[in-house]
């Protein structure tokens, strides 16, 4: 008798991030103890694709996603890609106690006080956070989305010849990054601290701030590094490309002192939606205040926001590394390999959509 060897099943995702400066790539294998990238792909999108989370472009875009693929040359085609911006609503809400099954219907109930939005336009999903809260209550997290911008993200990816298997929101892959990298969030003093992930993007920046890998509250702004740089171009007198580099952190000739004035000018718009975050968190009675920010995203990299940020708030801010605790295989970043600093921070979201395994959402 032939005993075929055990061949061991390969487990692996693809995370697929559509922003609107740069679709990411990252394939995470999960057959061994710790995840492993073992794809990537980084492509710039030309700024007139996708504005303030629209697609104005169905082709560029398209292109992208199938230039990204050939460049990370991978096998499969099935994706787990996110949605984000004000089309999305996360809110947590508190609803008599009841079993999965019977919530699934309860929910759209629920939701219809919650959503702005008619509720036969937007696509619900939830997670209970604590199944008993006292007096017969629990606590969920509602999702909703425009069902125009899920199914247009959809047929995006599909028309890039692909299978969109799990629709995410960015602030989630975030958490998913962040918790699977950092597990000293646990307790300080006796408390579990309240943790502000703050990533910013070209256009949008997610803000949800968690507590005990739950979040307490999840929104998306419309600022990102781009004003950053219109300031930048307005205030120096130079092109687009130019703007872009010097925000990204490559200051090259420019005066310190005048770009770090100028960042500091221009985070009027972060900071207000930073401070009202923690607004919402102090009324809804969830915690007192944050005790850390953490960033991610391409505007974790602006030069000196990081500093300027610690100043006003005054806490502790650090730039979030999405590598710690998962490895890589060798020469899987190609170009970008010796500038991997660089582009850790911007891909948060990928390797938070990469996390998660297959069939596990
Ligand atoms: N090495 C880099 N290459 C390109 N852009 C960079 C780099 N480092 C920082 N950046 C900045 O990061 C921004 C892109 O960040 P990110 O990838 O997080 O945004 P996005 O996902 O494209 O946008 P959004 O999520 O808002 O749609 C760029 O606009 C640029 O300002
Ligand atoms: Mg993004």
């Amino acid at each position: 008798m032939i005993t075929l060897p055990f061949i061991k099943k390969k487990t692996s995702t693809i995370g697929l991030d559509i922003g609107s400066s740069l679709i990411k790539l990252v394939e995470i294998d999960h057959s061994g103890d710790v995840p492993r990238i073992v794809h990537f792909g980084f492509t710039p999108l030309l700024p007139e694709a996708i504005v303030e989370g629209e697609i104005m472009d169905r082709s560029l875009v398209i292109d992208g996603i199938r230039e990204c693929f050939e460049q990370a040359g991978v096998l499969r085609n099935e994706v787990v890609s996110a949605v984000s911006g004000r089309a999305v609503i996360v809110k947590k809400v508190v609803m008599d106690k009841m079993a999965p099954e019977d919530a699934q219907e309860a929910i759209f109930w629920e939701a219809e006080q919650h959503v702005p939005f008619d509720i036969d336009d937007v696509c619900l999903d939830f997670q209970i956070l604590h199944e008993d809260i006292g007096a017969n209550q629990m606590e969920v997290l509602l999702v909703a989305a425009k069902k125009d911008m899920v199914n247009t993200h959809a047929s995006l990816i599909r028309d890039a010849g692909l299978i969109p298997v799990i629709i995410d929101v960015d602030s989630f892959a975030v958490q998913n990054c962040f918790e699977m990298n950092r597990e000293d969030v646990g307790e300080e003093e006796g408390k579990s601290k309240v943790v502000s992930l703050i990533n910013i993007g070209n256009d949008v920046t997610n803000i949800n701030i968690i507590q005990n890998n739950s979040p307490h509250f999840t929104r998306d702004i419309s600022v990102g590094s781009d004003n950053f740089t219109e300031s930048v171009q307005k205030e120096l007198g130079v092109d687009y490309n130019e703007g872009v580099r010097i925000i990204s952190g490559n200051l090259g000739e420019q005066d310190g002192d005048k770009i770090k004035s100028i960042v500091r000018k221009s985070s009027g718009d972060l900071s207000m939606g930073i401070e009202r975050s923690v607004s919402f968190l102090k009324a809804a009675g969830d915690a007192e205040g944050i005790d850390e920010i953490v960033l991610s995203g391409g505007g974790a990299r602006i030069p000196f926001l990081k500093d300027i940020l610690a100043e006003k708030h005054g806490m502790e801010i650090s730039i979030h590394n999405p590598f710690e605790g998962i490895d890589y295989e060798e020469g899987v970043f190609g170009e970008y390999e010796d500038k991997l600093d660089e582009i850790a921070p911007l891909l948060t979201v990928g390797i938070g959509l990469a996390l998660r395994k297959a069939g596990k959402e």
